[in-house]
């Protein structure tokens, strides 16, 4: 079956041959830059101000391919749309109306040049957070602006992904330095959210800071959600095969499996389920701002819910109890009565798209969208008086989703439904997890090391600028500390009776749980998570093969920083070196694959399978944004994407091996003093010129 591991190549990232690199021309160039500066720059320039002022989509009607889409949103427009300076979210509907109205105008646009001009226009005249989600998934989504590369959204919206306080301090540098200073750079602290401000009992969630909060896991899920918008149908999007709702529960139940790791490390049990009629534990008090400066909204620990939520509760346990319902009958009936048998590939999919409850789904009106559902009742909001007067809270927004503990729960449960499915469907075979004549004899691994390291990260945009001039005149940088790994690599000794084609799967996944106690395979297949998957030919005999971590198929490096991209950029345009692309532009960080470590030593298991790689099964298709996917049929997941009877598990193609993954804590420590003390939470420096 082609399925579950569809997803999670996506999800991962990069498939095996997805690391196709292409070299930019001209046209390329051109457009690359175009597209990254509108988004970067905060202002126009005097170019860009004259076009956004003369441009008028009425008059070049002719130049969108659908022209009801064009007046169906200028009748829009014109009626008033979101107003500048508002909050936007995609959970609300009367806002997602619009910004689909939006995208669809972008993705009418019959050239790049209609579609460039109508987003410069748009950029003037319409939501800054409205006219910047929709031009991102137009860029993402156009055929003619394919591995453009957008400039990182924490760069973009430094609001999304730090406190108050650093934005804070960053408005008081350009208050007390004014541009006086062009020649400096200026470097400010940035703070996890620390545990202090919690209540004892729950601070133990907050031990994670560090990872709901980091920058890289944020924009991967930001990613993960761009991939296939809420509002966009598939036949939009020009795939090969439908998977977007099997990336939506795979993608999850990675995030989620990773995340319980993260737990154990930190020795904590994995996150309680809630019930819908008691109090919901988690509270969210991370102090953040949005860019029009209204504060996010909190929620207090052990919550009830308040009567105006009432109506979203009793209608997401509804629809969650129809889709658990729906997961045991195994029959999906469509508004014409059609049935869809769900226990199929194809049916995977359509399952995934009814719990997303997208676009796609195959009927909307009976499993409504849960995911919206769950998100609304346990966000933590204020009711709004006016369609246009909300205050987004994390969970409203995919770019800060994570950062909200209750995420967790919410896709706890949501994962469950996705566990349901798989417990539904048979064990794999010993015939099927064999490869008779290939033995895996012993996997050696280096030494697995994580630890912190320090990365500055341009936050100047959290100011507001005058013009084009003023907003080149700042450089102001944040520091925050981050988890990492060293590279390290997996050195297998494979015996094989024959010349073949083989694929290598390694998982990773737990070993003790918090009380010390061994986990079986039986009990924690759910658990594991992909490292690698590749594909490799075995001769007669003795066959050794290395490889390395930095080598692994699902994870990209950190995003280039502006500056290091108008860099590589700028050589291109001078002709001095070659600009190169990869066409897997997002994906997992590779920084954060490995849960942190102990600095005795955290114990972890890794799973190794290799089987045969029948060359006829190939599937070859292309994601959005994470590139292109190359795999067999089984699956990214298999074989841990069923349930396992541990008797008759373990084939001699498969090895088992426990590891320990320790963690150096230097740096960990030195940060995190200087970060506590306050009074050098902001500190000038001298220039740094990195
Ligand atoms: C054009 O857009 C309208 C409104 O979204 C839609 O109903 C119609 O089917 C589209 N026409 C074509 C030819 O795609
Ligand atoms: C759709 O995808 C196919 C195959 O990748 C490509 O040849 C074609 O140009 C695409 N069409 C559009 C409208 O993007």
């Amino acid at each position: 079956m082609i399925k579950e591991f569809v997803a999670l190549l996506v999800v991962a990232g990069i498939a095996a041959n997805a690391m196709s690199v292409h070299t930019a021309n001209k046209d390329f160039l051109v457009k690359q830059k175009k597209l990254y500066d509108l988004l970067y720059f905060k202002t126009f320039d005097n170019e860009l101000l004259e076009l956004a002022k003369s441009y008028d989509v009425g008059k070049n009607i002719d130049s969108y391919e659908n022209k009801t889409v064009v007046t169906e949103f200028l009748k829009r427009f014109q009626f008033g749309m979101l107003p500048k300076g508002k909050l936007y979210s995609t959970q609300y509907m009367k806002m997602r109306d619009e910004v689909t109205a939006l995208y669809n105008l972008f993705y009418e646009a019959k050239d790049f040049d209609t579609f460039y001009k109508t987003a410069i226009w748009a950029k003037m005249h319409l939501n800054e957070m409205m006219f910047s989600y929709a031009y991102q998934i137009a860029v993402f989504h156009r055929p003619d602006t394919k591995y453009i590369t957008l400039p990182p959204l924490y760069e973009v919206n430094p609001f999304y992904f730090f406190d108050s306080q650093l934005i804070n301090d960053v408005k008081n540098i350009k208050m007390k330095y004014g541009t006086a200073k062009l020649e400096k750079n200026y470097l400010v602290f940035a703070n996890y959210t620390p545990m202090c401000s919690m209540d004892t009992y729950l601070e133990s969630d907050h031990k994670l800071n560090y990872f709901m909060e980091d920058i890289g896991l944020n924009s991967y899920y930001y990613h993960m959600r761009a991939m296939f918008p809420l509002f966009v149908s598939d036949k939009n999007l020009n795939y090969t095969r439908d998977v977007r709702g099997e990336i939506y529960l795979y993608g999850h139940k990675l995030l989620m499996s990773r995340y319980y790791m993260e737990r154990l490390s930190n020795d904590l049990e994995d996150v309680e389920d809630f019930d819908w009629t008691m109090p919901f534990v988690p509270g969210f008090y991370k102090e953040m701002v949005h860019p029009n400066g209204v504060m996010f909204p909190q929620r207090e620990s052990y919550q009830t819910l308040p009567s105006y939520k009432y109506k979203y509760m009793k209608e997401a346990r509804e629809v969650e109890s129809r889709i658990m319902e729906l997961i045991d009958f195994g029959y999906v009936y469509g508004l014409d009565g059609k049935p869809v048998d769900i226990y199929t590939p194809a049916g995977y999919n359509v399952l995934g798209n009814i719990i997303e409850g997208n676009k796609d789904s195959y009927n909307g009106r009976y499993y409504k969208n849960l995911d919206v559902l769950i998100r609304k009742v346990f966000g933590a909001t204020r009711m709004a008086n006016h369609k246009y007067d909300i205050v987004p809270n994390a969970l409203d927004l995919y770019v800060t989703s994570i950062r909200d503990p209750a995420f967790y729960r919410i896709y706890k449960r949501i994962v469950n439904l996705y566990q349901r499915y798989m417990v539904n469907m048979k064990p794999y075979t010993r015939e099927q997890l064999n490869f008779p004549g290939v033995k895996l004899n012993d996997v050696v691994v280096d030494k697995m090391v994580t630890y912190f390291d320090q990365v500055d990260i341009p936050v100047t945009k959290a100011l507001s600028f005058k013009d084009r001039i003023d907003e080149m005149s700042y450089s102001i940088k944040a520091r925050q500390y981050r988890l990492n790994h060293k590279p390290f690599s997996y050195t297998f000794d494979i015996e094989s009776d024959k010349d073949t084609t083989a694929l290598i799967r390694i998982f990773l996944g737990p070993a003790f749980d918090i009380h010390g106690k061994r986990i079986n395979l039986e009990s924690s297949w759910m658990k594991y998570i992909i490292l690698d998957f590749f594909e490799v030919n075995l001769k007669v005999g003795k066959n050794k093969i290395v490889r390395s971590s930095t080598e692994s198929v699902f994870v990209v490096p950190d995003e280039l920083s502006s500056e290091a991209f108008y860099a590589k950029l700028q050589k291109a345009m001078e002709g001095s070196e070659p600009f190169v692309y990869t066409e897997n532009i997002y994906g997992f960080p590779d920084r954060l694959i490995l849960p942190k470590g102990k600095p005795q030593g955290m114990p972890y298991r890794l799973f190794f399978h290799v089987v045969e790689l029948d060359k006829t099964q190939i599937v070859n298709m292309e994601l959005p944004l994470m590139g292109k996917l190359y795999h067999d049929e089984k699956g990214m997941g298999y074989p841990l994407d069923r349930p396992i009877c541990i008797w008759d598990f373990m084939t001699p193609n498969m090895y088992l091996k426990d590891v320990f993954i320790y963690h150096e804590d230097m740096m960990q420590e030195v940060v995190r003093e200087k970060i506590h003390e306050d009074e050098i939470k902001m500190k000038k420096l001298q220039a740094m010129n990195n």
